[in-house]
């Protein structure tokens, strides 16, 4: 009798007596069977309710044993598959198993023997779940472990830029309070939490390649000459270089560092992009670090007040700042006494979660 939670097959066979058979051998091992008539029936009833699984005859009016075998393997390949072959039909079976059948009866079978290949279909069957699952966690512990490797890598790199704002008191605390001023931004304007996370990690780090830059350009009093401009405004792009190949999983916070000096109008710098040619976390990220170097003391001018900041970002609205980022820095801060914010403790980088498509897929049930 069929036990509650047996393993469910599906006999398919277009002669009704053959099926019942093979269902009454198999009800009387434990399982609970299905029957089809057809492969196209079969392939119906596959489709509303998966099995472990099929067994199925070869020849068959309509669609074929072997074509049923092909899109079973194709559709469901965690579906163990025995194919049923008169004697004269052995090279047929032969070629089944090479398309993926597990085994093969030949008729007419023994029912001790049905009951051997079914057993052994099934165990043969569950190992190679077990392997697929052994080999899906594998892929999975082999990325997770790069994406460590690649966190850890860019820890050092947030340290290395934290060490270089520490060591000049304009800068000093410049790349947290950014990604503060950046969540508070994405916030407002109701960013998913992955979002909100690669703004965070490209405004950390949105500087870096100042240390492809001169310390004595960047720390200038007087006004800079035309060269010396150029010569700083290479840091996006030098600061792209040395993290691009440690964020190939996150495009947009690489984005941020190499173009958070665009603007809207297109006369940024270092490409020149325009409007929707800047991806929306640069164009919010850029608002928090435009606000936050105005109201940070600078070696060629003094800091400007907040009113003064929040001014120069409003007249910049849709020529330098993408208005929305801006209206929303504004909301997120009603109250200007709370402006600029405290510098935040550092903490350590975390890469925002793969994408669903991007991690392995589930282990077979
Ligand atoms: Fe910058």
């Amino acid at each position: 009798m069929p036990q509650p939670n047996a393993v469910k097959c599906l006999v398919v066979d277009d002669e009704p007596r053959l099926r019942r058979v093979l269902v009454r051998l198999l009800e009387g091992e434990g399982f609970t069977c299905a029957e089809a008539g057809s492969g196209t029936e079969a392939l119906e009833m596959l489709q509303h309710e998966l099995v472990p699984l099929v067994i199925s005859d070869l020849r068959m009016p309509q669609m074929d044993g072997v074509t049923l075998l092909r899109q079973i393997i194709a559709r469901w390949p965690t579906t163990a598959v025995i194919v049923v072959t008169a004697v004269a039909e052995v090279e047929s079976a032969v070629a089944c198993l090479q398309l993926g059948a597990l085994d093969y009866v030949a008729k007419p079978f023994h029912l001790d023997e049905v009951r051997a290949r079914v057993m052994q279909a099934l165990e043969k069957r569950s190992l190679k779940m077990e392997v697929e699952d052994y080999r899906q966690n594998l892929e999975r512990r082999v990325q997770e472990q790069a994406r460590r490797i690649e966190e850890l890598s860019l820890e050092r790199l947030q340290a290395l830029v934290h060490f270089l704002e520490e060591k000049d008191p304009y800068t000093s605390g410049h790349s947290v309070r950014v990604a503060a001023y950046s969540a508070r931004i994405g916030g407002q304007l109701g960013l998913e939490q992955s979002v909100m996370e690669t703004i965070a990690l490209g405004a950390e780090l949105h500087d870096i390649g100042k240390i492809g830059v001169s310390d004595v350009v960047l720390r200038k009093a007087g006004k800079l000459t035309e060269a010396e401009y150029r010569h700083i405004m290479e840091h996006p792009s030098i600061g792209a270089r040395i993290l691009a190949p440690l964020m190939r999983d996150v495009p947009a916070a690489l984005a941020i560092v190499r173009s958070h000096h665009e603007r809207l109008d297109g006369k940024g710098f270092p490409d020149g992009l325009k409007g929707d040619q800047i991806p929306l976390e640069v164009r919010i990220a850029a608002v928090a670090d435009s606000f936050d170097a105005m109201t940070s003391l600078r070696p060629y001018r003094p800091a400007l007040s907040v009113e003064k900041a929040l001014q120069e970002l409003e007249e910049g609205k849709g020529k330098q700042f993408h208005p929305p980022a801006v209206d929303a820095f504004l909301a997120a801060f009603p109250d200007l006494s709370a402006l600029p914010v405290p510098t935040p403790a550092v903490r350590p980088l975390h890469l925002p979660a793969l994408p669903d498509a991007r991690r392995p897929s589930a282990p077979p049930d």
